[in-house]
């Protein structure tokens, strides 16, 4: 709140508080590292990254200094004076932002004072015993203790404090209450509630407004932390989401209407040569295919030319993240391919960290036997190289040309007859390739074994379950995530819960199709941005109108007729997707955070501002615009126009936002096929 005397709100400091600050759990890491190079460019040394410090992945992504700005240092010696421990440093990401990390196990001696604290000024309880909460307020009031004294050091700056998640959100109610001298704004990534209810088997989208929140909440054992997240959105000068369709289901489930939407970007890098990402995604699949080989050793039936790629993959939130569906519609698609005579093969890849144990033998063994099969038949080629040029020197005219059999020698032979028996298996190439800790219960596999998705020869989808997040140390699939999207024809995130989705939003930039749903944010935000997405790759499936089984199959539809396209024509299909990446680009999402920012500092200052200019964050209105022309020039998007946040701009007051802005993410009006300038199957 601020206080009689007016601080400088164009010179202002930033601060952005996350517990995904250097440390990656899932999308909100995402936002945080991709979007740092925009924001430091705007503030340079006046941004900076708050965080829990964890002390593993820290020690590879930040690289200590010393605090430049003297109320920075001041503050940061007297909490450590005070026994809270930091790291101070750049994190080592493009931008290479400033992040000031606690560590929160240094605050825990005040842990019982905090709680009783908490629930004396606002009314949040905390039972023992749950250690996600403990983390939150501690953390929570590190961040305030920093922003307190930080504020009576740093007397002359505005200072804006963006929260993201609820995690990071214990602060917001105490810098209220405590009437510390900042403006703050809470980004919510997801509802608790949302999260919680989805993966349940609750019609949620249909009763949003019919739930009783403090009830559902309590049923689920999630009262206090629902009062934190709820706490963070009323206490924030300003309330944000990242898409549409959260923004409605914050409004009533957090009984907060929403400032305005925040989507998510990414920093998107162009390369000098504009076909550069097709080469990449040569060589990456190539990656894959080692992989694939070893995996389906003995079986290596299909022609590595007439296999795609397709995969899955996020955090393991089955329902949430639509991988039931998944399954179901490979399982389909396998039949369609089948009963249709199929030629090509679909390997279907499903990344989603969950408790394993160790890789599997298999799993190793068949890189292993590849691999030496390999150095075998690189020995054997230098041999018969060796051999074939001595005969061609001696060879003389009239004589037979050197080219027979003969040059493979008898231990050649012996040696390649042990790689292939070597190769012989009596099982089938198994669908997962770590031991896990809950085999029999784990819901992937068991739907797999229920969609009876063996990796049987006759089976034209194979699947292979990698519990674990991807990383190039791997021994068995050694690539990193980014390589492996490249390497893929085509990402599947039929999500039923899914604020933005980073997962296709990532696919899209690097020029690879991904399907994704109409219950998803990007999915939303690509359909109400360019008419006829499925042209550009980005195929969006009907979770919203359509019943569970039509949506499976519009599902599995999308992926047979995918199966379809000729090489040329995957080719074309992903320079369209790549054509996407500008609208995806900080560099024009960030758009929305600058605006959220003016609306912190004017409703925090108004003083500051002049009462008859009109803010230039207000809404604009929706144009639609027609859709391209026969030719498969840029995809036309509303830039110029709007902003992506323009759908439900950032307003001030009540005649602003209406709730039917930002439920416009319904299905546009259903088009003549014959108008589409680039059919689905070209
Ligand atoms: N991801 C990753 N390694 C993997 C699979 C996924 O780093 O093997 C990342 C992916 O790049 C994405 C994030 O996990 O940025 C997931 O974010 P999303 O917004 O899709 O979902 P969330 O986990 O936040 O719900
Ligand atoms: C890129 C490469 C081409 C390659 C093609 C394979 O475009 O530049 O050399 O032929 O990928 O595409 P596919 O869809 O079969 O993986
Ligand atoms: C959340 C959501 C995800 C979103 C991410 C970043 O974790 O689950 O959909 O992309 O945050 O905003």
């Amino acid at each position: 709140m601020a206080e009689t005397q007016v601080r400088d709100v164009s010179n202002h400091v930033l601060f952005e508080i996350a517990t995904e600050v250097a440390n990656r759990v899932g999308g909100i890491y995402s936002v945080l590292k991709s979007k740092a190079q925009v924001t430091t460019a705007e503030y340079g040394a006046a941004y900076t990254l708050l965080g829990p410090l964890n002390k593993q992945s820290a020690a590879v992504e930040v690289e200590v200094i010393e605090p430049k700005d003297p109320a920075m240092a001041a503050t940061i010696k007297s909490m450590n004076e005070r026994g809270i421990k930091t790291l101070y440093g750049r994190w080592l990401v493009d931008g290479a932002p400033r992040v000031l990390l606690f560590d929160t196990g240094t605050g825990y001696g005040w842990l019982d004072e905090w709680k009783g604290d908490l629930w004396s000024v606002a009314g949040i309880p905390s039972p023992p015993g749950d250690h996600e909460t403990n983390e939150a307020i501690v953390f929570g009031y590190i961040v305030a203790w920093f922003l307190g004294e930080y504020t009576s050091h740093e007397t002359k700056r505005a200072v804006i404090a963006q929260f993201h998640e609820w995690l990071a959100g214990v602060a917001i109610p105490l810098c209220k209450r405590r009437r510390i001298d900042v403006t703050t704004i809470f980004t919510t990534h997801a509802t608790l509630l949302g999260r919680y209810l989805c993966a349940g088997s609750v019609d949620f989208y249909n009763n949003l407004q019919y739930f009783d929140v403090d009830a559902e909440a309590g049923k689920r054992g999630i009262y206090h932390r629902y009062c934190i997240e709820r706490a963070s959105a009323h206490s924030a000068d300003v309330f944000t989401t990242v898409s549409h369709i959260t923004a409605y289901e914050s409004e009533h489930l957090l009984k907060r209407k929403p400032d305005g939407v925040l989507p998510n970007g990414l920093n998107v890098k162009k390369f000098s040569a504009t076909h550069e990402f097709q080469n990449l995604h040569q060589q990456a699949k190539g990656k894959i295919n080692d992989f694939v080989r070893g995996h389906f050793y003995g079986h290596n039936d299909f022609d590595p030319d007439n296999t795609l790629y397709f995969f899955t993959a996020g955090r393991y939130e089955y329902r949430n993240k639509g991988v039931d569906m998944f399954i179901e519609s490979l399982a389909r698609l396998n039949h369609q391919m089948k009963s249709s005579g199929s030629t090509m093969t679909v390997v279907a890849f499903i990344i989603l960290p969950a408790q394993t144990q160790s890789l599997t033998v298999e799993a190793l063994k068949g890189q292993a036997v590849i691999k030496s099969l390999h150095d075998t038949v690189k020995i054997i080629e230098e041999n018969v190289g060796k051999k074939l040029f001595e005969r061609s020197i001696a060879w003389t005219e009239g004589q037979d040309l050197p080219e027979d059999k003969e040059l493979l020698s008898p231990s050649d032979k012996i040696m390649l007859r042990r790689r292939l028996f070597a190769m012989k298996r009596n099982t089938l190439p198994p669908i997962v390739t770590h031991n896990m800790v809950n085999d029999s219960e784990d819901p992937v596999l068991n739907q797999l074994r229920r969609c009876q998705l063996f990796n049987h020869p006759s089976d034209r989808v194979k699947v292979v379950f990698h519990p674990e997040f991807l990383n190039s140390a791997n021994p068995v699939l050694p690539m990193d995530y980014d390589d492996f999207v490249r390497g893929t024809h085509l990402g599947v995130f039929s999500s039923y819960y899914e604020p933005w989705g980073y997962t296709p939003a990532e696919c899209t930039v690097m020029g690879v199709p991904s399907i994704t749903t109409n219950l998803s944010g990007f999915g939303c935000y690509m359909e109400e941005l360019i008419e006829n997405a499925s042209d550009y790759g980005i195929y969006i499936v009907d979770r919203r109108m359509k019943g569970v089984d039509d949506s499976v199959n519009q599902l599995s539809d999308y992926m047979y007729e995918f199966t379809k396209k000729s090489k040329r024509q995957r080719i074309n299909q992903r320079n369209r997707t790549e054509r996407l990446s500008d609208l995806l680009d900080w560099k024009r999402m960030g758009m929305e955070y600058v605006k959220a920012r003016q609306l912190a500092l004017r409703r925090a200052y108004p003083a500051a501002y002049d009462e008859d200019e009109e803010p230039d964050f207000f809404g604009s209105h929706e144009v639609k615009i027609s859709r391209p022309l026969s030719e498969p020039g840029s995809p036309r998007d509303r830039s110029g126009m709007m902003t992506p946040g323009d759908f439900a701009s950032l307003q001030e007051g009540l005649e602003g936002l209406s709730t039917e802005d930002y439920i416009a993410w319904k299905l546009p009006e259903e088009e003549d096929p014959d108008d589409y300038a680039f059919p689905l199957t070209l």
